[in-house]
């Protein structure tokens, strides 16, 4: 088992291993005191590991209840997290009590809010069981909810006490969703990880080959979140480093949008990425070979590499992302694979940092 310590307003540890799900009460009971545990999960997690989960708390003393809500990017809205505060509120829950979300990214930011809105701030365990939620959204107190006007405008960040990744559960992950997450992966490789970015290209074949191995799950997930963690470190509150995060975050977010949420966040960052860096490049400002690698290994674990939409479109919704700060915008430019520098460009420049017009 591997430990990172997160040092921020609130340090915790990450706890990455296999089969941790089923010790996961005892590792909860270690930092949260309190008498109720709620399980916050979706109608397609809950059914494959709330049981154990349940059994786990209870034999570590705590009472559970479990909110269970809709699979899907669409629950993500503040009538459903409005549904969970009173949810609390009508349990008696307190502020020593526990929220332990187990699913995915989707879970992890609304449960998460949910966690740091409820009295001020209750207990927070964090059980990620996609890719995506344990190499990125678990790690570093970002949570939200989205609004009709776009994703993630209703946040804070609300660190969790603990965050446990059991690799084992990411063998009933469908395929695709394994693949998705794989983006993220690809994303730490080239902002600040070389030599992960040369171990998928060298020695992974396809996603479900590095989780079926161990070792090099362990390796992979600890890898992207030691990158996190300095990262988190450095810049808590998103102001200046950790804006590294989002290299192709920008026009994901876009491509989610105009989506309708169909296409998903990882293949979203995969389209993004590949585009981005063929407009640094053509613009001199990245290694000319960066683009075909980070192309070559999109397409290597069946992610989009092609813009669903036109650079035009996306620019628009860029324009409205909340990333950009007055009239400028910050950009992730991928100087070599494993240094990155942020960029800060005049908003009406970005539809040349999109991508390159066809
Ligand atoms: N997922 C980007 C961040 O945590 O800042």
């Amino acid at each position: 088992m591997e430990k990172i310590k997160v040092k921020s307003s609130k340090n915790y540890e990450v706890l990455i291993g296999g089969g941790l799900l089923g010790n996961c009460g005892e590792i909860i009971r270690n930092t949260c005191d309190g008498d109720i545990a709620v399980i916050v999960s979706d109608d397609n997690v809950y059914p494959l590991y709330g049981a154990d989960l349940t059994a786990e708390l209870e034999r570590n003393g705590y009472k559970v209840e479990c909110y269970i809500f809709p699979h899907g990017e669409t629950s993500k809205n503040t009538e459903n997290l409005v549904d969970l505060l009173r949810f609390l509120a009508q349990r008696g829950v307190s502020r020593s009590d526990v929220i332990c979300t187990l699913g995915g990214g989707v879970t992890g930011d609304f449960g998460a809010l949910a966690a740091g809105l409820y009295n001020r701030g209750i207990k927070l365990a964090a059980i990620p069981t996609s890719l995506l939620a344990m190499v990125d959204s678990s790690v570093g107190g970002k949570t939200g909810v989205d609004l009709p006007e776009g994703k993630n405008l209703v946040g804070m960040f609300y660190q969790p006490d603990v965050v446990i990744c059991d690799y084992e559960l990411l063998q009933t992950l469908p395929p695709e969703f394994l693949s998705d997450g794989m983006a993220e992966v690809i994303k730490y490789g080239v902002i600040a990880g070389k030599k992960l970015f040369e171990l998928l290209e060298n020695t992974v074949d396809n996603p479900a080959s590095c989780f079926d191995d161990n070792t090099l799950a362990e390796k992979i997930i600890a890898e992207c979140i030691s990158i996190k963690r300095d990262i988190v470190g450095e810049d808590e509150f998103d102001k200046g480093c950790r804006q590294l995060l989002n290299f192709g975050h920008t026009v994901a977010h876009g491509i989610e949008q105009r989506s309708g949420y169909t296409v998903f966040h990882g293949n979203a960052v995969a389209a993004g990425m590949v585009s981005v860096s063929r407009a640094y490049a053509a613009m001199g400002k990245c290694d000319g070979e960066i683009p075909d690698r980070v192309e070559s290994l999109v397409k290597k674990f069946g992610l989009i590499s092609e813009l669903p939409f036109t650079v035009e479109e996306l620019a628009l919704a860029a324009v409205h992302d909340k990333k950009r700060t007055g009239e400028s915008i910050t950009v992730v430019v991928p100087e070599k694979i494993g240094h990155c520098v942020l960029e800060k460009i005049p908003v009406c420049d970005i539809i040349k940092y999109i991508g390159v017009k066809k």
